[in-house]
């Protein structure tokens, strides 16, 4: 053997070159995939900062515009919006009114501006126990046992409806009941908005990623868990039959949430449905890179796109992300 290498490599390291891995890559991550969560808060006149979410903040209904045309400006042209209401009850009662804080906010960001709005429809930051749906007994020993599931569906109608009324493009159940899909489906035909689609949480995980966003929503449970509603991280098959049933009850797209540690369900979900699938790259796994990327251990912008290109590549068609902006900014 001469003491040099070889001027070609034998094997797939051609491909590797400057010039053709672009041109070989299989998956990239475009502006146009990603939908910016937005928090509006009807209870503060100011931006409040979320500590666990740097660079997020709940703005109030008034800045609800501006803080759209900030994410349009990156390119991102969805957004997805979560309601903190002035007061909360059991019922949820604010979470369907014509001056609710997400229907006020829909309204003024779809007269002013053409950011695509989804609409995420639950009650769990509406409730004062923090449940996504209506408590059998809220005084009972242990009441978080017990989310009435019909009670709580025929809530979602009308939410559901009063979110459409109010401009919204697009709800998103998030609250893990049976048969929501069909409900809300059914609920905004009869109310004249059957072009609006339903991007159901067909494949919810009760998972401990979301403890940043329950900060930033107030939305924690106030007692007991999600663990009789939400999914059981030990399963995948379920997340099938789980999926099924949207499909079929009418869902238009099948989101998977979270993202980063639920691949193998994207990418199984991908194989089985024709459908859109959306993965929700959600406020835990946002968080845990930012707090690493403090203290220097990783390279935030690097790791970012990574984490969105493994979404994409596991199957995910459209992308919730809370780096939305960063990377499209950068894209
Ligand atoms: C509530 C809802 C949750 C998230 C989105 N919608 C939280 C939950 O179930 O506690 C979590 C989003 C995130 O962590 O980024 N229905």
């Amino acid at each position: 053997m001469s003491g040099h290498d070889a001027p070609t490599t034998p094997g797939p390291r051609r491909l590797r070159a400057d010039g053709v891995r672009d041109l070989v890559s299989e998956t990239d991550v475009r502006a146009s995939d990603l939908v910016a969560p937005v928090f509006v808060d009807a209870t503060t006149e100011e931006r409040q900062p979320i500590p666990s979410m740097p660079g997020h903040e709940r703005v109030p209904v008034a800045e609800a515009v501006p803080r759209v045309r900030e994410i349009l400006e990156t390119g991102v042209e969805a957004v997805m919006l979560f309601g903190i209401p002035e007061s909360k009850d059991a019922e949820g009662s604010r979470a369907d009114v014509t001056d609710g804080v997400v229907q006020r906010a829909a309204r003024a960001i779809t007269a002013e501006t053409d950011a695509y709005v989804i609409a995420d429809c639950c009650l769990c930051e509406y409730t004062d126990h923090g449940h996504c749906g209506l408590l059998e007994d809220a005084a009972a020993e242990d009441p978080g046992l017990t989310v009435r599931n019909e009670a709580t569906v025929e809530r979602y109608r009308s939410i559901a409806v009063s979110q459409a009324a109010a401009g919204a493009d697009m709800i998103a159940p998030s609250g893990m009941m049976d048969g929501q899909v069909a409900a809300i489906r059914d609920a905004l035909d009869d109310a004249g908005h059957g072009d609006v689609p339903i991007m159901a949480y067909a494949a919810k995980y009760e998972s401990a990623f979301y403890g940043p966003f329950r900060d930033a929503a107030n939305g924690a449970p106030a007692f007991g868990d999600r663990r009789h509603y939400q999914m059981d991280p030990a399963n995948a098959r379920e997340a099938r039959r789980e999926v099924a049933r949207d499909a079929a009850e009418g869902a238009d797209v099948l989101l998977v949430k979270p993202a980063l540690p639920y691949l193998d369900v994207v990418a199984d979900i991908r194989r089985e449905f024709d459908h859109p699938v959306a993965a929700y790259n959600v406020s835990g796994e946002y968080a845990m890179l930012h707090a690493a990327a403090d203290r220097g251990w990783l390279d935030l912008e690097a790791v970012a796109h990574e984490s969105l290109l493994s979404i994409k590549r596991a199957g995910a068609d459209l992308v919730a992300t809370y780096f939305a902006e960063d990377l499209a900014d950068r894209l």
